[in-house]
């Protein structure tokens, strides 16, 4: 796409605003691996499906290096994009792996065998017991029945995020991590929240896990898939340390100004197998964390954009600001070096979001900056 084709596709885009209109305003609206697993933060699935459609072509490499659950990615592997994903959380590029790499159902059931397997044979430390006594809104172990806890604990011995785990391995760990807390009948808590795990309430009823993930996977076996969708890829680490094919445009959104992403996921964080020293120490590596006392992070988050993206190519952010903060200009500052900003589009979502989760701030529009790599 040239600066002209791109500059008439931004008009169109601002007169239109097409991911407000019609259908693509449903809550539920995207395809059934959008909802694969609930994560605090991620961006709605009909605005990733437009920016997708409209900024890129089939057959082109879309990378998005803060990630999150791999909505954009998601969106473009779904129209025949190639789409990367990049996260520094464990939980995100987990779940975003499980989304994009499209495993067969057949194989993930048999990963949920094999991990029932070493359930089986594994034995429960005291440090395992000790790490349900963590928790933000009350303690691990006051969410579940004992015994269910005892499962859940066993999946947290053995899932191994960390070690590069495979396609169908993160499709059953996202499934878990979905039903992990909620207030539906599939969650494995007592009652809660199914976004953020709200001190839980009601009844300790036992719920045997591995029949519910498979309950859950039964459904997944029916998702459909457009004949055109392309397998991606999803990488776990800071975008600093990011090394994959270069791409054709960059399309992401950095968090917005107060919010964290470890607070509200923190159940799942810790299922992932962080524990109290994470919320505290690791999570300060984030991007959410440092820009909250200091801009000049995004410095080295453009030059790394600026040399994974093609000559000529494109970057889209999707901001969201207030009357309190102008990230745009704190960001434009940084990016002036790399990228050229091609035009701004605002939309005013005063009167539609609806925050239930305190440190979203104040957020009233949300913010579409256009821009193109400079020439050195
Ligand atoms: C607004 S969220 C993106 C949500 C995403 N679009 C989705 O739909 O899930 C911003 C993401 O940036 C991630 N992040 C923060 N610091 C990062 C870093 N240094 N490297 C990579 N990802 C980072 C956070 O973990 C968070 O998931």
């Amino acid at each position: 796409m040239n600066s002209e084709q791109f500059i008439k596709k931004i008009e169109s885009f601002k007169k239109e605003l097409p991911y407000t209109r019609g259908e693509y305003v449903k809550k539920t609206w995207g395809h059934d691996l959008h909802s694969l697993c609930s994560y605090q933060g991620k961006l709605k699935p009909a605005v990733a499906h437009w920016l997708v459609k409209m900024f890129s072509e089939e057959g082109d490499v879309v990378l998005d290096p803060l990630g999150g659950v791999g909505t954009i990615a998601l969106e473009a592997c779904l129209q025949g994009r190639k789409g990367i994903s990049n996260d520094i959380s464990i939980l995100a590029s987990t779940v975003a792996k499980a989304k994009i790499s499209f495993p067969k159902i057949d194989d993930v059931m048999k990963e949920l065998a094999r991990l029932e397997e070493k359930n089986r044979n594994s034995i429960l430390t005291e440090e395992d017991y000790l790490s349900a006594e963590f928790g933000l809104n009350a303690s691990v172990k006051d969410y579940f029945h004992e015994d269910t806890l005892r499962e859940i604990l066993l999946f947290r011995k053995n899932l191994c995020l960390e070690n590069n785990p495979s396609a169908e391995r993160c499709y059953v760990a996202a499934n878990l991590l979905h039903i992990l807390h909620g207030n539906r009948p599939y969650a494995l808590s007592r009652t809660s929240h199914a976004l953020t795990p709200f001190a839980p309430k009601g009844e300790y009823i036992y719920k045997n896990v591995v029949g519910k993930i498979t309950e859950r996977l039964y459904k997944c076996a029916k998702f459909e898939f457009p004949e055109n969708y392309v397998k991606g890829e999803s990488y776990w680490g800071s975008y600093e340390n990011l090394n994959c094919e270069k791409a054709n445009i960059i399309i992401t959104s950095p968090p917005f100004v107060g919010m964290r992403f470890d607070r509200p996921n923190w159940m799942r964080l810790w299922l992932c197998g962080w524990n109290k020293e994470d919320f505290l120490e690791t999570s300060k590596a984030s991007l959410d964390r440092m820009q909250m006392s200091n801009w000049d992070v995004y410095y080295t988050f453009f030059q790394k954009c600026y040399s994974l993206l093609k000559e000529d190519a494109f970057m889209i952010l999707h901001l969201g600001g207030s009357k309190k903060y102008d990230m745009v200009s704190e960001l434009a500052v940084r990016a002036k070096d790399y990228f050229k900003i091609v035009d701004i589009v605002y939309e005013d979502v005063s009167n539609t979001e609806k925050h239930g989760v305190k440190d979203k701030g104040t957020t009233d529009k949300h913010i579409f900056v256009f821009m193109k790599k400079i020439r050195r």
